[in-house]
Parts: structure tokens; sequence; C-alpha cells
């Protein structure tokens, strides 16, 4: 019998728009497997930190992100570039594919990441 994953909270104050993503382990996936929060235009969202590409992390410095436009999510492996909304790759050698999407939701001042949805 598996266990249940208790979902993750973090202070939204944390979590800045198009700033350093928040990095958190994903234990359930493998012993060094992450995932990070992001805020763009307003709402939070989390994947696994994992390229469609190879699967790597995707920031470039430790909660580095965003491209430097701050309008993507970029791998710094190659490239990729994802739309921070969907995680759908739009530019790259992943385009067509996606990063795992991690349920979010965001209420009083707290993000809940559902990990227990992954
Ligand atoms: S590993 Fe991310 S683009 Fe190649």
């Amino acid at each position: 019998m598996s266990e249940a994953t208790e979902d993750l909270q973090f202070d939204s104050q944390r979590v800045l728009e198009k700033g350093d993503g928040v990095r958190f382990d994903l234990p359930q996936l493998g012993p060094h497997a992450t995932g990070f929060l992001v805020r763009f235009e307003g709402r939070p969202y989390a994947y696994v930190n994992r390229c469609a590409h190879v699967p790597v992390e995707l920031d470039w410095e430790h909660g580095k992100f965003f491209n430097i436009t701050q309008e993507y999510i970029i791998c710094a492996t190659h490239g990729a570039m994802y739309a921070p909304q969907t995680g759908h790759c739009v530019m790259g050698p992943c385009i067509g594919k996606h990063l795992s999407v991690i349920p979010v939701s965001e209420k009083d001042g707290t993000i809940t990441v559902h990990v227990n949805q992954l």
C-alpha cells in the first residue's frame, strides 16, 4: 500500500511575479527529483523540474527559470522555451511536448501545490 503524499504549502509572498522560482523536493518521483513554483501574470504555476527534451533540471542557476525577457520558462541545457501558463514547449528541441503540470491553488496568502495529484 502506498502512502498518501502531503500537499505542499508556501507563503504567496515568496513567489513573486516573474521572479525566482521556489524549488521543492518530489521524493515520490525519485531521490533527486524536484519541482518548482513560479508566478506569471498574477497566477502561480508549478511543474516538475525536468525538461521534456532530456530529463535534466531546467534552471540555469538555482531557482532561475525565466528567460531574459521573462516571457518564457527556459531550459538551461539547450534553450527550450516553455509557456509559463501551460508548460507547453513553444520553441526548441522539445517542441510539441510539455512539462509535467502540478496543480496549484492560492487562497488567503497561501499557495498549495497539490503534489498528491501528480
Ligand atoms: S535538455 Fe532541455 S532543451 Fe535539451
